[in-house]
């Protein structure tokens, strides 16, 4: 196993504590990190478009093509690949984040574009992976959206938890709801880990959450009533670390009246069963105009702004928005 591998499989991110948003600031006001387990869900539709959304809507926003395997964030924009990218950044080729910060051509919305073929970039260093979330938060702009990889590594879901507003975007389809789940355990497993580095606690709801053969995994709500017949006090732990946890369920490509129940349908199931206090932020219809903008390498805000998908990305970015009231 290489450094980095051994890296990304274990090592703790020490996040900067959250000074309160002023005027004169010097970090974003909000950061949003758009992911969920699954590659090729909408992930960086969603991103793109809430970024043009928000702009259109007077605030300043960096948009971050975090997907470090894979960056194509640019192409949902209608941007040619950007000079300088992030890989500058964690190959230190440029000091400062704001040194790979391009225009998009579209007012108040940057971009910084994401890590291309590099693999050193691709699967950072310790040490560049926590400046680079750290500078993420010193931008000084309104929104700073982070559109993630596909998957539940350690990458990925660091970069969800620095987020101040985590969304999950899911299809309205048992297996992708499954991988909603997973992906937002694995991320609670990984906040255990940070909220706790130096003892063993985070260790033992992880192996409580792990499946076991012939059972059912066991949700956070078990690991909290098993806990408290032994130890009251991890008990009270893991139950506020669950309540500092919630993340927004954002549903794409709804095609029946049914599809667009179920972003509140499941934020009350997992609450009930797992314990999990989540929101909903809305849903996305599928649409052709989608993937007719995408070809024509544009955002379907911009191409089709009349289309069902606009509208609904619009509301979601309404829906954003009404979260700071
Ligand atoms: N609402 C929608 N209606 C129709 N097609 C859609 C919709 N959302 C996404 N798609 C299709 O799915 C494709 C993949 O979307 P996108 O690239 O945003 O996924 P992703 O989650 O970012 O994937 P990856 O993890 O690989 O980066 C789009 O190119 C588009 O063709
Ligand atoms: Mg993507």
């Amino acid at each position: 196993m290489s450094e980095n591998e051994a890296l990304d499989q274990g090592a703790i991110i020490e996040f900067p504590r959250q000074k309160s948003p002023g005027r004169s600031r010097t970090r974003a006001r909000r950061v949003v990190a758009i992911g969920g387990g699954k590659g090729g869900i909408g992930k960086s539709l969603v991103s793109a478009n809430l970024g043009i959304a928000l702009a259109e809507r007077g605030s300043k926003v960096v948009l971050v093509d975090a997907d470090l395997g894979g960056a194509n964030l640019h192409t949902c924009l209608g941007v040619a690949q950007p000079r300088v990218s992030l890989s500058d950044f964690i190959e230190r080729r440029v000091e400062r984040l704001e040194d790979v910060v391009v225009p998009t051509g579209i007012e108040r919305l940057e971009l910084i574009s994401g890590a291309m073929d590099d693999l050193d970039a691709a699967n950072p260093k310790h040490s560049q992976k926590s400046k680079l979330l750290r500078h993420l938060k010193t931008l000084d702009v309104d929104y700073v959206l982070l559109d993630l990889g596909a998957g539940t590594s350690f990458n990925v879901l660091d970069f969800f938890l620095i987020a101040d507003i985590g969304v999950v975007v899911m299809l309205p389809e048992p297996t992708s709801i499954e991988n909603a789940y997973r992906f937002i355990k694995a991320a609670f497993f990984r906040r255990l880990q940070t909220l706790a580095p130096n003892d063993d606690f985070a260790t033992v709801v992880g192996r409580a959450l792990a499946p076991r053969e012939g059972q059912a995994p066991m949700t956070p709500l078990d690991v909290v009533a098993e806990l408290r017949k032994t130890n009251v006090e991890s008990a009270a732990r893991l139950e506020h670390a669950l309540a500092g946890f919630s993340p927004w369920i954002l549903v794409n490509q709804a095609r029946t009246r049914g599809d667009f129940d179920i972003g509140p349908t499941v934020v009350s199931a997992w609450k009930k069963f797992f314990g999990l206090e989540l929101g909903s932020l809305g849903a996305v219809p599928h649409d052709d105009a989608v993937w007719q903008a995408v070809r024509a390498r544009q955002s379907v805000i911009r191409a089709f702004p009349q289309s069902a998908a606009a509208t609904g990305l619009l509301r979601v970015a309404e829906n954003l928005i009404a979260l700071e009231r």
